[in-house]
């Protein structure tokens, strides 16, 4: 509660003292500057999903409903994905979340995986995930995410109030990628529905705030609001070869956060060798990070407004949506769901979660 109170308290005096110094232009750039260069906040609570407790259910749920981009996937409830293996807390802490890899399917029929569902939503915070492995094979789509209640419904009263995707990819991205000169990214997604015609965008080119930029991925598209789950959303992408998939797996892993304030929305990604001490002492300080990856600030989106408490989402979808539109250019061989009936296809087909903190 002290820390929270302190924290507060500083944000204050510094958003006022940036106002007097400089006067009412930084109004119209507000929350750009207004994250930069602050030091020692301090959350006041922490919710960690770690070790042999991390598939209790008062924690997680598992989202049997395949969603909108449908594909070749059945979600198995949590007592059927533990007893047939596809979820489970190894002896080392470390918990797994698997596709079936050992059963061979009549062509067109779905493969069983997981998707599970944090019982809790979060709201303004810190969220900071350590993965050891995540899957990287031809025809998964594999994503660490998080939505508002009610999706995927996209309009009216049941609105499911925005995504943000902290890491995305489908299949092998090496022969579509290998051409850009990195065989491996991943996508960050900011989606939101628009309210009264206002919308959601990022800038094309990252502004520069005391001269750092305020974020580092490439953007790939500058709209976030989308009237449906097809819309892309804005999204930026990470050259490093070590960020998705295979390269990501093979650096040992890594760390991903989203931090959420009034500010708007920061996700990083750090290479297992780049993890800041704070992070492994267990008192992040964003404040005190390199820029982000993305950012979608509050100047260009009423963040507030548009993006509900979220809840954590885990899954590994196969084939539909992105998985199927770009597996022709994947690198990986026959079709979508020709893959689907051999389990040995899905051998690395896996989440491996060191653990997932959530920051209050
Ligand atoms: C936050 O924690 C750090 C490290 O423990 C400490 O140095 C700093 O003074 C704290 N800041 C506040 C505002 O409490
Ligand atoms: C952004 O996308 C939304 C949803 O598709 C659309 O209504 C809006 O016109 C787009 N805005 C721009 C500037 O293209
Ligand atoms: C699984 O990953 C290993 C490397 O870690 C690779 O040698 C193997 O070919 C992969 N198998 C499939 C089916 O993708």
């Amino acid at each position: 509660m002290l820390f929270l109170s302190f924290g507060v308290f500083t944000s204050l005096v510094s958003s006022a003292a940036a106002f007097d110094a400089v006067g009412g232009s930084l109004r119209v750039r507000h929350a750009l500057h207004e994250d930069h260069g602050k030091r020692f906040f301090n959350f006041s609570s922490v919710d960690r999903y770690r070790g042999e407790d991390f598939f209790d259910d008062t924690l997680w749920s598992f989202i049997t409903f395949a969603g909108p981009s449908g594909g070749q996937v059945k979600y198995m409830s949590g007592a059927d994905a533990q007893a047939k293996g596809l979820a489970y807390v190894q002896p080392d802490g470390k918990a797994v979340l698997r596709v079936d890899s050992w059963t061979n399917l009549p062509f067109g029929a779905p493969r069983d995986s997981v998707r599970i569902s944090s019982m809790k939503a979060f709201n303004h915070g810190l969220v900071v995930a350590d993965f050891a492995s995540m899957p990287s094979a031809c025809s998964v789509w594999a994503a660490f995410w998080t939505n508002g209640p009610n999706w995927p419904h996209n309009t009216g009263p049941l609105a499911y109030s925005g995504e943000v995707y902290i890491v995305e990819g489908v299949n092998l991205k090496s022969s579509l990628v290998n051409f850009l000169g990195s065989p491996f990214y991943y996508r960050i997604n900011l989606r939101s529905t628009p309210a009264r015609n206002q919308e959601c965008s990022v800038p094309k080119q990252a502004p520069v705030i005391g001269g750092d930029r305020a974020f580092t991925a490439e953007v790939l598209n500058t709209n976030c609001s989308s009237l449906s789950t097809s819309d892309t959303g804005c999204s930026f992408c990470d050259p490093s070869i070590k960020s998705f998939g295979q390269g990501f797996n093979d650096a040992g892993g890594g760390v991903f956060a989203l931090l959420r304030n009034r500010n708007g929305f920061k996700i990083w990604f750090f290479e297992r060798q780049s993890i800041p001490n704070d992070i492994s002492s267990g008192h992040p300080d964003p404040y005190s990070w390199a820029p982000p990856n993305a950012f979608l600030s509050a100047d260009d989106c009423n963040v507030d407004s548009y993006f509900s408490p979220q809840t954590l989402i885990l899954d590994t979808a196969i084939c539909g949506g992105w998985a199927s539109s770009d597996y022709p250019n994947s690198g990986c061989g026959g079709n979508c769901a020709q893959q689907v009936t051999s389990g040995n296809n899905f051998v690395n087909a896996t989440w491996v979660i060191n653990y997932i903190d959530v920051y209050n």
